[in-house]
């Protein structure tokens, strides 16, 4: 019998050369039996729209979209997935009759991952550190688990009163300044989303914000990770990096490709050696 081709796959970014994700894509496909061909493409906004052209005209089925070009890529698609329309920001595009559909898996991945570790949000409170595009991708996959409370603190307030006003629809949502801190009792899961990390700044963090047995997660792994790990360290607080949300969104990713849903731990197990 003749093997099935390969499904042709790319991550579109700028920088892209170090992104995890063919490697992680290609170890779905072994774990599944599905013979994978995932490339990573250079591309900024101005390159995007040609270079998925050329993709898809040479078989692409499906794509990532990675920095810069999650909230870009939704103008891109024929039709949008309400998560993803919500968030304003896709990173996962499927080839469909005459165009793209995409979806935004960030959200998913970062609950799957959650779940992995047995960080419980549902009844909890949560304090969100930032109130970027990240956030803005993770939200209603949160509010979604019914936590009791959720609060957004962000050095430039209105950033985080603007998402919480979009969300509030959604469950109970709070917005501080970073520098006021959070009212009311301590949270229980502290969640680092700010982007200081890649220039390795440390964040004006309180422990009193957090209830003694939080623990706390960031979304950045690898050197980015660094400051915040060092802080969660002196603070008395376990810390997660968002390596197991990288792998998670890119299993849903996977399965809205292919309709079936890989396993995430072997394949973290594997990537952890090399981060
Ligand atoms: P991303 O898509 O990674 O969320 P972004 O939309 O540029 O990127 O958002 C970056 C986030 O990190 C913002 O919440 C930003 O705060 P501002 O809205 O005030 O800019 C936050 N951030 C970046 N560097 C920071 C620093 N040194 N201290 C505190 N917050 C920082």
């Amino acid at each position: 019998m003749k093997p099935a081709a390969a499904i042709k796959l790319a991550v579109f970014g700028q920088p892209v050369a170090h992104s995890l994700s063919p490697r992680i894509h290609r170890m779905f496909g072994e774990q599944l039996g599905i013979e994978v061909d995932y490339q990573a493409i250079e591309a900024g906004t101005e390159e995007l729209a040609d270079r998925l052209s050329a993709f898809r005209e040479a078989g692409g089925s499906g794509a990532n979209l990675t920095v810069p070009l999650k909230e870009f890529g939704l103008r891109l698609c024929t039709s949008i997935d309400p998560v993803a329309r919500r968030a304003r920001a896709v990173n996962t595009l499927k080839a469909v009759e005459g165009g793209w559909r995409g979806f935004n898996t960030d959200g998913g991945g970062l609950v799957l991952d959650l779940e992995r570790l047995g960080l419980e949000v549902a009844g909890r409170r949560v304090l969100i550190i930032g109130a970027g595009g990240a956030v803005a991708g993770i939200l209603e996959a949160l509010l979604d688990r019914e936590p009791e409370t959720v609060c957004l603190l962000n050095r430039t307030p209105e950033r985080a009163r603007r998402l919480a006003d979009k969300f509030a629809h959604k469950g109970c949502i709070e917005a501080a300044s970073l520098t006021d801190g959070p009212e009311g009792p301590p949270h229980d899961l502290l969640i680092q989303s700010t982007s200081a990390g890649h220039s390795g700044q440390d964040l004006p963090l309180e422990r009193h914000w957090l209830a003694g047995s939080a623990r706390a997660y960031d979304l950045n792994y690898g050197q980015a990770h660094s400051a915040f790990v060092n802080w969660c360290h002196d603070h008395d607080l376990p810390a997660h990096d968002g390596l197991g949300m990288l792998v998670g969104q890119a299993a849903l990713a996977f399965e809205i490709w292919t309709g079936k849903r890989p396993d995430i731990q072997p394949v973290l197990t594997s990537i952890r050696g090399v981060v």
